[in-house]
């Protein structure tokens, strides 16, 4: 499915990067070195002054991705909640074959304050994955981000499993897999999802000088 020659149409990746994908073939391969040259690349994108901003978690396993996806839901969201209480969730991008988690640092020993230190950290974790996106869409796979989750009870969870302090943070998510084929992108058959979601255009104002 996945293939190198379609590296260089960065246009269409960034069409494709654009849709979040909540339906994945959950019997098809994300290739173990299109995953480490995907994390490569999004490391490898700067940060302020090359500080360790964010820690990333990356998740090849379906199953512990699908119990993450069980707490991707909006906790002050009436919707959200009244569906959860019905076993109903609404982010299945993130039930994917291979996921990436940015973890939020929090200050360093330097003189930068708190708060501008979490600005950097958000532009780096923007930057990061949206390089994550673009170059996973390149190599064929379809993405979905999610920043909407239970924070309490997610970091909870993951710290089940990982090194990760109190204080270290989910930013965002990102899943990355191959779509059912014939199926809209914002579909989804993932049990326990909701099955269909509104999409989205957007227009961007550019102001050009020349
Ligand atoms: C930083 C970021 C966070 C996002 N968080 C969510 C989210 O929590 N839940 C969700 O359903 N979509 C989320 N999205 C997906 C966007 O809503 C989606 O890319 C956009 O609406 C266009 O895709 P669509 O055609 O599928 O709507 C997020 C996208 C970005 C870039």
């Amino acid at each position: 499915m996945a293939n190198k020659y379609n590296m260089l149409n960065l246009i269409e990746s960034s069409l494709s990067a654009e849709r979040c994908q909540r339906n994945w073939n959950e019997s098809s391969i994300v290739k173990d070195q299109d995953i480490e040259d995907i994390v490569q690349i999004c490391t490898n994108m700067p940060t302020k002054g090359n500080k360790e901003t964010y820690q990333l978690i990356v998740s090849k396993n379906l199953d512990y991705n699908k119990q993450i996806f069980k707490y991707c839901y909006n906790s002050e969201d009436e919707n959200h909640l009244e569906n959860v209480n019905k076993n109903i969730f609404p982010n299945p991008q993130v039930a994917a074959q291979v996921l990436f988690i940015w973890i939020s640092n929090t200050s360093i020993n330097d003189n930068t304050p708190a708060d501008v230190f979490m600005d950097d950290v958000n532009l780096s974790v923007g930057i990061s994955s949206g390089s994550a996106a673009l170059s996973a869409n390149s190599y064929g796979y379809k993405t979905g981000f999610c920043k909407c989750f239970d924070s309490e009870k997610l970091n909870t969870f993951l710290r089940k499993t990982f090194d990760i302090s109190k204080k270290e943070r989910v930013n965002l998510l990102l899943g990355i897999g191959v779509p059912v084929d014939d199926l809209p992108h914002n579909s989804s058959i993932t049990e326990f999802a909701q099955k269909d979601h509104d999409s989205y255009n957007k227009n961007i104002k550019i102001h050009y000088k020349n």
